[in-house]
């Protein structure tokens, strides 16, 4: 109960950057993780983390965890204190990129300014053969990676159990 009280003063404070009013649901993390058993074996990066609702049931791959709120970070680190965790801006983590990595985005992207920044770093990263895949969520029915010239892109579940529901899409 803590977690949602802290997720919605932090939505309220900056609506733009958190997306939601509360975390994501088990049912889309359970998605999640599904997803991205089916893909390449390699050093997964998760951005946005936020409450850790997510990283709880990927935990296992040994994500890194990138969030840039102080307080989810604490939060982070006390919950999850054998990951690396690093409170930074994503933009910035992503710039330091120099191995093959997959990329667990939380960060919501409609009418976030992040978003012109992000899209051009993903093309390089993808280019340069050190992406090698992405998964994302969205509430939306758009593809919310249009921009990134990916070779293959699917929307793999739809999950209508999460407030509100959402679309989980694979990039590789
Ligand atoms: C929709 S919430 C998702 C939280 C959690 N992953 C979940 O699914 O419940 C988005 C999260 O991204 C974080 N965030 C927003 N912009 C960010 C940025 N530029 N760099 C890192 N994290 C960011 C927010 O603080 C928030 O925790």
């Amino acid at each position: 109960m803590r977690k949602k009280i802290l997720f919605l003063k932090k939505y309220l404070k900056n609506p733009k950057s958190i997306g939601s009013v509360i975390p994501s649901s088990e049912f889309l993390a359970k998605a999640i993780y599904k997803s991205i058993k089916d893909l390449d074996q390699t050093t997964v990066i998760e951005i946005g983390a936020g409450t850790g609702a997510i990283t709880q049931h990927i935990s296992s791959l040994n994500p890194v965890l990138v969030e840039i709120d102080k307080e989810f970070c604490a939060l982070l680190k006390k919950n999850f204190p054998h990951l690396n965790i690093v409170n930074s801006c994503a933009l910035e983590q992503l710039k330091k990129i120099d191995e093959k990595v997959g990329l667990v985005v939380s960060i919501p992207l409609i009418n976030n300014p992040f978003k012109s920044l992000f899209i051009p770093l993903l093309n390089n990263l993808y280019e340069r053969g050190l992406l090698k895949w992405c998964v994302i969520f969205t509430y939306g029915l758009n593809d919310p990676l249009q921009e990134v010239k990916f070779e293959s892109k699917e929307r793999t579940r739809f999950v209508l159990k999460n407030i509100p529901p959402a679309h989980v899409w694979v990039y590789s």
